[in-house]
Formats: structure tokens, C-alpha cells, sequence
């Protein structure tokens, strides 16, 4: 590794020098190269001409405007010590939040500005998508014209170079999916309550002619007074089962495990019952701890997806009340037909249910559902489907090169062990 570039004792570290130090220990640049244009910016700092350390590093040919893009992104992504200080467009970054599929989350301030915000910088693999490109610059501009206090409310959509971000507000709390692995499956009142409440979201984002497309419960956030909010809204990925995508991002795209059938097979005209179907999913997983079908891999995922159905929410829960149960299992149905036929629906039954009331809408067929409504359904044998999965890649792998070499290579075994024997037993000479 390259040395960092010397620091004079008393010099703080600055974002621009953690930056060079940074292209330093990539060997992007040589320390001198980086002591030098630091030099430079200073200098034009003092004649009060405000060079700025990517105009030096380009000018002089030691580094590309990409590399310069990449190169914040990635001392951004460090996080904390390394990340903090440094610029995004005009936000400077306090300290990373998390990360996703589609990229990294930031707390951040705006230069000026002592506002702590939420920027999600999105990953160069996604940015580059056209499809998703257009959809999110339509979508997300519109999110920021949203208000409702079960939504993140969207305030600016950027490009840094080839990324695009996007500013939300920053929310205190816990992330659902978090909140789930420390304490376990959420008492059913309480989950009712978010459920409400996110449901009531759902309906305002429908009025607004959106889908939201990617509900889970890594998505919702959960303040310490207890409101649920909804995060992302405008930057799903369209991913369709057969889509390149998956294949070449792999954990690009999150897991399918929320996803509604029609996305899975990627469906043209998704509508609001999408999100019905994956609020369904977030919240069998809420109720019983238990994650929709989990798998090894996108792929397990997906079969399990088409071929499987979950036990009932009971079979994890004895204490559930069937009433909840029925809500998920109509959430969860695999036609849209048979789902709830908005969140305005969806909100009569579960304030029913809050009332101690009757449900008001009809249950739908047995079998329908991705939910199976007998709670002695066995679970599903994990084992056995991943060794059925395991088979499946075997024989995918099957090679006649690699067949008929082995035989070949099995037959000269086999002459030369008879060789040997017939050499030792009839004193056998080859001609
Ligand atoms: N507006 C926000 N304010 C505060 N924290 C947030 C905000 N949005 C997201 N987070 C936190 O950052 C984490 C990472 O979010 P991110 O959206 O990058 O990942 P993800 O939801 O797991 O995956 P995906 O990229 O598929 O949405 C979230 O789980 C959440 O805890
Ligand atoms: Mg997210």
C-alpha cells in the first residue's frame, strides 16, 4: 500500500485530505501527486480563488472526472470517521445510516444549513438503468410533493456526476426488519396499529395515481412514539423474474420475498394491489417472527415463491386471532381479483377488527392465497428444498465434455489395472 501523504502535526484532517489520502491508498495517486495538488488548492484558497481538489486532480491528468465520482463515493460509503465531512452535491455527510440494494443511506446536512436529512445515494448500477431512470425522475419528483405522516416526505432529487440521490427527511427510529430480529414477532395489537397506519398511507399514495412497488420491512420506519412510516417511495426497481437484472446484480435487487406474484413475473400495470399483496407479506413476518419464504439465494426464493404456500400465520402464533389471519391471507391472495380492492377496503376490516367487530368483507376461496388457512400445515422443510435447489444446480452444471472425459479417463484406468494384472499373474509382455 502506498503511503498516506505526510500531515504536519498540528494539521487537521480535512475532508479534502481524507479524500487524498484515500486516492493514495487505492494508488489512484502518488503522494506526491496528492501533496501537491492540496498545496495548490491552499494556495488558490489564499489568493481567494477557490480551486477545488477535483478541478486540480483532473487538470493535471491524475485522475478522471469518474474516478473523482467514485472516489467520494466510496470515502463517503466508509461511514463515520472516513465519510463524514465529505461533499455530495451540495449536502455534506455527518455520518452513514445503512445500506441497501440500491445503494447507501447518509446522514447529511446541507451546506449552510444545520437541517439533518436522509440522502440515499444510489449505486451506479442502478443509475444507469433507463427504465428505472425515467420512472424514479417522474416518481420521485412527485413524492416530494407529498404530506402525510405515515410517508417519508421526499425534498430533493440530485445527480452527483453518473449517480442520482435522493433527499428525504431523516427520521429517528428503527427500521421494522431491524426491530423484528432484536424483539421477535410484534404483539398483535400493536401490529394492527401500524397496519392501520400504513394503510392509511397506502391509500393517500393511491389517490396520488402512485405505487409505491417495494413495501418490506426494511422500508418502514418506526419512531419511538410508535408511528409507522413508509420510506423509498418512488425508488423501486422494476424486476421482473426474467429480467437481467437479477442475474447480473444478484443483491441488487433486494429479496423477492415481499414481492406480489405479478412482480414476480413482471407484469405490466402493477396497481395499488401490489402493495397491498407485500404489506400482506411484512406483515405474516411482523405476526409470526417468520419471513415469507426465505431462501439461500434470489433463485430459491423465486421457486419457493411459485411453487410453495406458507403455513398459516396460526401454525407459528397459536394465540392469533383468526381475524388477522384472514386479513393476511386476503392480502396475500396470488390474484389481484381476489385481494382487497384498495386500502380503503383493507381499512374498514382492520378497524373492524381494532372494534372488536365482525370483518365486513367476504373471505375469499380456500387455496387462493399464498397463505395456506389450515394452521396444522406443517412448516415448510427448508432442508429438503434446498437440497431439492442444490439437485437442481447440479444437474444444470452437467457437461458432456466434462462426461465423456471422465469415462475416457476411467477406461485407461481400467486397461491399465488389467495390464498390470495380467502382467503379474501370466507373465505378460506387451509385443
Ligand atoms: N429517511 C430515513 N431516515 C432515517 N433512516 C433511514 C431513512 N431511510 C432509510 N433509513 C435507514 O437506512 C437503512 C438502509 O436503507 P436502504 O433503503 O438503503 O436499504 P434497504 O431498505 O434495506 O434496501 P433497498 O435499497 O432495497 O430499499 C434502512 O433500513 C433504514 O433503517
Ligand atoms: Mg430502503
Amino acid at each position: 500500500m502506498m503511503p498516506a501523504v505526510a500531515k504536519k502535526p498540528d494539521e487537521e484532517a480535512t475532508p479534502d485530505r481524507r479524500l487524498v489520502d484515500l486516492a493514495v491508498s487505492k494508488q489512484w495517486i502518488t503522494a506526491e501527486q496528492g501533496q501537491q495538488a492540496l498545496e495548490i488548492c491552499s494556495k488558490a484558497a489564499e489568493l481567494g480563488l477557490g480551486s477545488s481538489l477535483e478541478e486540480v486532480l483532473v487538470r493535471k491528468g491524475w485522475l478522471t472526472h469518474e474516478r473523482w465520482t467514485e472516489l467520494i463515493a466510496s470515502g463517503a460509503e466508509k461511514g463515520g470517521g472516513e465519510g463524514a465531512g465529505i461533499l455530495i452535491g451540495k449536502y455534506r455527510v455527518v455520518q452513514k445510516v445503512g445500506e441497501g440494494g440500491m445503494g447507501a443511506i447518509f446522514k447529511v446536512k446541507k451546506q449552510g444549513s444545520d437541517r439533518v436529512v436522509a440522502l440515499k445515494l444510489l449505486s451506479r448500477e442502478v443509475s444507469k438503468l433507463k427504465d428505472w431512470r425515467t420512472r424514479f425522475q417522474r416518481e420521485a419528483k412527485v413524492a416530494i410533493h407529498l404530506d402525510h405522516p405515515n410517508i417519508v416526505r421526499g425534498i430533493e432529487v440530485g445527480q452527483e456526476k453518473d449517480r442520482f440521490y435522493y433527499v428525504m427527511e431523516f427520521i429517528e427510529g428503527t427500521n421494522l426488519s431491524d426491530l423484528i430480529h432484536d424483539q421477535g414477532a410484534v404483539p398483535e395489537p400493536r401490529a394492527l396499529e401500524w397496519m392501520i397506519q400504513l394503510a392509511e398511507g397506502i391509500d393517500y399514495i393511491d389517490s396520488k395515481k402512485l405505487v409505491h412497488r417495494d413495501i418490506k420491512p426494511d422500508n418502514i420506519i418506526v419512531t419511538p412514539p410508535g408511528v409507522a412510516k413508509l420510506t423509498d417511495l418512488g425508488l423501486a426497481k422494476s424486476i421482473a423474474a426474467n429480467s437481467p437484472q437479477i442475474t447480473a446484480t444478484g443483491t441488487a435487487v433486494g429479496t423477492p420475498g415481499y414481492m406480489s406474484p405479478e412482480q414476480i413475473r413482471g407484469d405490466k400495470g402493477v396497481d395499488i394491489r401490489t402493495d397491498l399483496y407485500s404489506l400482506g407479506a411484512t406483515f405474516y413476518f411482523a405476526l409470526t417472527g417468520r419471513k415469507p419464504f426465505e431462501g439461500d439465494s434470489f433463485q430459491e426464493v423465486l421457486v419457493k415463491h411459485l411453487n410453495d404456500q406458507l403455513p398459516s400465520p396460526k401454525a407459528h402464533m397459536a394465540r392469533l386471532s383468526d381475524e388477522i389471519c384472514r386479513i393476511v391471507e386476503k392480502l396475500m391472495a396470488k390474484e389481484r381479483k381476489d385481494r382487497y380492492r384498495d386500502a380503503g377496503d383493507l381499512l374498514k376490516d382492520l378497524r373492524s377488527l381494532q372494534r372488536g367487530q365482525p370483518l365486513l368483507t367476504r373471505e375469499i376461496p380456500e387455496g387462493r392465497s399464498m397463505v395456506s388457512r389450515d394452521p396444522t400445515m406443517p412448516t415448510i422443510d427448508l432442508k429438503a428444498v434446498r437440497a431439492r435447489a442444490a439437485a437442481q444446480r447440479r444437474r444444470a452444471r452437467f457437461s458432456w465434455g466434462r462426461f465423456l472425459f471422465k469415462t475416457a479417463f476411467l477406461l485407461l484406468l481400467l486397461a491399465a489395472a488389467g495390464a498390470a494384472v495380467a502382467w503379474w499373474v501370466f507373465e505378460w509382455r506387451p509385443a
